[in-house]
């Protein structure tokens, strides 16, 4: 018996999350946000909090500043279940801020990364991985020294026994730099969208992606938005459409929280098509609620959600 069933590993910063925009920004010009909000930020801090709520024991190792906003983190993740003890604070940098700008389905964001830029292999306790049976990566574009070390800190997690799961999020530079022959072997579950799939392949469809990487990877789940996932296998591929959300309140979060059902499910010992189903309900009921977070508030919560919005039973 594992102390956790899944360790997040990585990024940790707020949302300043600013709605109903009267227009584009402009530079040397000021315009209002009619609504605004601070919140639990970060693809991988979402997954975890989300994961836990659907019942999975999460703790985080990830790098803080020891300032306000890391304090907001610290208590947001106590407040969702998430176990602490393994953060790292630092005194000699800021924890990291994104702000974004909310239009409809989409969304422009400004990211200062601070204290998540640096962590690395170094700053790992491998006594923490061997605490879990899952270790979940995400966003390796924004976080620096992690990227450069990513092969060093995916090997050490085999090398701990756990399970691996790995989200790209965007590349804000658009290097795409991935080594899909080096890495994806090590990974047992590789989740990017299709706009990320297609960029670190250097592919113009999907089809050509999974075949790309299809020598190297395990599991590929490809989230597609509103037409859902396609579950990719050595043996199948299997697509499975959204549950669809016509009156969506934002999208921000959808994949971490498709990837924190996808995943809890996958920690339970649960088949791919279970896994898939939990994936897009938990990214369907995300897109309910404002931020990554909200639709999320317990178990109840999403219960709820799952039943009046798409008519699913979920008994967690
Ligand atoms: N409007 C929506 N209605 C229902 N489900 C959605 C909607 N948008 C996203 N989802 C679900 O959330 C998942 C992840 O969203 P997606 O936008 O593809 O991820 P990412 O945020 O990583 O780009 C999708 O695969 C889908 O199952
Ligand atoms: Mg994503």
């Amino acid at each position: 018996m594992k102390k956790f069933d899944i360790l997040a590993l990585g990024e940790l910063n707020v949302d300043l999350l600013l709605n109903r925009i009267g227009g584009f920004p402009e530079i040397g010009k000021e315009i209002f946000a009619k609504e605004m909000t601070l919140t639990l930020g970060s693809s991988t801090a979402i997954f975890a909090a989300n994961a836990a709520t659907l019942g999975a024991k999460v703790s985080f190792v990830g790098m803080i500043g020891r300032d306000s906003f890391g304090e907001v983190v610290k208590s947001t993740l106590q407040q969702r279940k998430v176990d602490i003890s393994n953060l790292i604070e630092v005194d000699d940098e800021a924890t990291g801020l994104t702000a974004i700008l909310n239009y409809d389905n989409d969304r422009a964001n400004v990211t200062y990364p601070g204290a998540m830029s640096r962590m690395g292999v170094k700053d790992i306790r491998p006594e923490n991985i061997r605490e879990a049976k899952h270790v979940h990566i995400s966003s390796i574009f924004l976080q620096e020294t992690l990227h450069r070390e990513l092969f060093d800190i995916v090997k050490l997690v085999k090398e701990c026994g756990a399970t691996l799961s790995m989200d790209v999020q965007f590349d804000p530079e658009e290097t795409w730099d991935f080594d899909c022959a080096k890495i994806l072997p090590l990974v047992d579950v590789f989740m990017p969208n299709e706009q990320e799939l297609m960029a670190i392949t250097c592919k113009d469809s999907v089809e050509e992606a999974v075949a790309a990487i299809r020598p190297y990877a395990n599991v590929t789940v490809v989230k597609m938005g509103t037409c859902g996932s396609l579950v990719v296998t050595r043996e199948k591929e299997h697509h499975m459409p959204a549950m669809l959300n016509k009156s969506v309140v934002d999208a921000i979060g959808a994949g971490d929280s498709f990837d924190a059902g996808f995943i809890s499910a996958y920690v339970r010992g649960k088949d791919l098509d279970y896994c898939q189903w939990l994936g897009n309900l938990a990214g369907a009921v995300n897109t309910t609620a404002a931020g990554g977070t909200g639709a999320f508030a317990s178990k109840a919560a999403v219960e709820e959600s799952a039943q009046k919005y798409f008519g699913q039973q979920l008994a967690l």
